[in-house]
């Protein structure tokens, strides 16, 4: 991290009369960064970047993004390599211990996550009291929440048997989800089964039900596996960052990770997959009239964007959406099910590639635009694709919570702002004041 990487060259800067020198460091892929942490002590200013577009928060091991070349790789592997070669479970263990699980260690692991799948039944009956229409992201993020209760020793010591924490969460919020879905449907819940895969055992908790035996299709637990591993983490995106800054006050892992979810579920964010179903089912329902949906994203009068497309750091290709595109095709043929949604997304991606607006402002499909589709193939309803997305993404959470405990020289996040209120003023009596004032 912070020590692992170099001082390149110096930067320099005048303000006024004063020249100041700023060290340039350098990240192990080449990424270049200036050095302002003593800028303030220096100078006395600070430096001004809503939405943190120019900042970087940390030096991170875990993630490499290069946007302009549509490269993704974790712990130093493509995401291509990951997507076609792992288990989720095998990527979970890279992105928390920092490399790929021997088969002994990955026997482990999996042990852990069988031992810790169910939930304490004083916690399943916490699903007894949410309304059935209650939103599953509330529940998981309070449920998780909720996990500080029930091991309490965690909160005596944080990062003590880190390894068990880390089963306990990949796997009991698989098991919050899948029971959420079936509390949502009135259905019995399915318990976990040791003698099933991660995957296989999510699914078979979701659809199978005492009238109807849930068939496991191979194919539909390689896809599920892709989709966890493509999402399992992304560098400093928001819920990242929200789970950094709330662990740097020294929080607990799980209320961490609650505030991560919380953070996830925003439209602009992991709520994304959910909103492209709407776009795509609204498009659908005006017989395929996709090309108004393309003008209000281009009006800029119209708060409309389209959702799925555009990311803040890929200005090329998001690597992830086109690798899921690809496992759109092969779900749906295995699956037998033609999906006219999928045709109108491809035609939508294609028309809004040709198109200026789109081709200027480097705004592809991210990986919200055809995950959607899969789920919806696989058979989860739209209002959980976000909770699918926090399933992917639980692994990167834990490591950067972890590579943020670890730092000998992290620090409690605390950003500063330009203040541009009023200035001081003389205080005014109650019965003196007049509204507006
Ligand atoms: C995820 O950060 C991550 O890594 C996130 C994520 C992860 O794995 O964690 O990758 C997951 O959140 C993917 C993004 C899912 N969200 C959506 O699909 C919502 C639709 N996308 C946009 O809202 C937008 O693209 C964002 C939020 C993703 C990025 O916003 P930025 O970086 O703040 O971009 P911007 O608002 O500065 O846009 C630049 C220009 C603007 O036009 P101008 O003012 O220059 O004329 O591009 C336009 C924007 O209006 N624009 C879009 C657009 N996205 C950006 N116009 C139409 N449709 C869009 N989708």
């Amino acid at each position: 991290m912070l020590s692992k990487f170099m001082t390149s060259e110096k930067a320099t800067l005048r303000i006024g009369d004063t020249v100041y020198e700023l060290p340039v460091i350098i990240g192990s892929e080449g990424e270049k960064a200036l050095d302002i942490r003593a800028l303030r002590a220096q100078t006395g200013l600070i430096t001004f970047d809503s939405g943190y577009m120019n900042t970087g928060s940390c030096a991170s091991d875990i993630t490499f993004l290069d946007g302009e070349k549509g490269i993704l790789s974790y712990r130093g592997y493509s995401i291509e390599d990951l997507a076609e070669h792992c288990s989720f479970v095998e990527v979970a263990y890279l992105l928390v211990h920092g490399s790929l699980p021997t088969l002994t260690e990955q026997e482990n692991f999996s042990e852990m996550l069988g031992r810790s799948a169910l939930l304490h039944e004083d916690m399943v009956h916490f699903f007894d009291s949410y309304p059935s229409k209650s939103p599953p992201m509330a529940i998981l993020s309070s449920m998780v929440n909720g996990l500080c209760s029930f091991y309490p020793e965690m909160l005596l010591n944080p990062l003590e048997n880190l390894d068990m924490m880390t089963a306990r969460l990949v796997s009991k919020v698989r098991t919050i989800a899948a029971f959420s879905y079936k509390k949502s449907m009135g259905h019995p819940l399915v318990y976990p089964r040791h003698d099933l895969s991660y995957c296989a055992n999510f699914l078979n908790m979701m659809f199978n039900s005492p009238v109807a035996p849930y068939e496991i299709n191979e194919d539909v637990v390689a896809a599920l596996n892709k989709l966890l591993i493509l999402h399992g983490d992304h560098e400093q995106n928001c819920s990242t960052s929200t789970v950094r800054l709330v662990g740097s006050a020294r929080v607990n892992l799980y209320a961490s990770i609650s505030a991560g979810i919380s953070a996830l579920w925003g439209p602009l964010h992991g709520g994304a997959n959910q909103a492209v179903m709407d776009m795509l089912e609204a498009i659908q329902r005006e017989g395929g009239n996709y090309k108004k949906y393309i003008d209000k994203a281009k009006d800029p009068a119209d708060p409309f964007r389209l959702v799925g497309f555009g990311h803040r750091v890929y200005k090329n290709h998001d690597p992830r959406a086109r690798i899921i595109k690809e496992a759109c095709d092969k779900v749906l043929a295995s699956l037998r099910i033609a999906d006219p949604l999928l045709d109108i997304a491809k035609e939508l991606e294609e028309v809004a590639l040709k198109d200026d607006y789109f081709v200027e402002r480097h705004l592809y499909p991210n990986v919200d635009f055809y995950s959607g589709i899969i789920y919806r193939a696989i058979g989860i309803p739209a209002n959980m694709f976000t909770v699918m997305f926090a399933l992917g993404r639980l692994p990167g959470w834990i490591a950067h919570w972890k590579e943020m405990w670890d730092d000998p020289n992290g620090r409690i996040g605390r950003p500063r702002q330009l203040y541009v209120g009023p200035k001081a003023r003389p205080f005014v009596p109650i019965e003196e004041r007049v509204a507006g004032k």
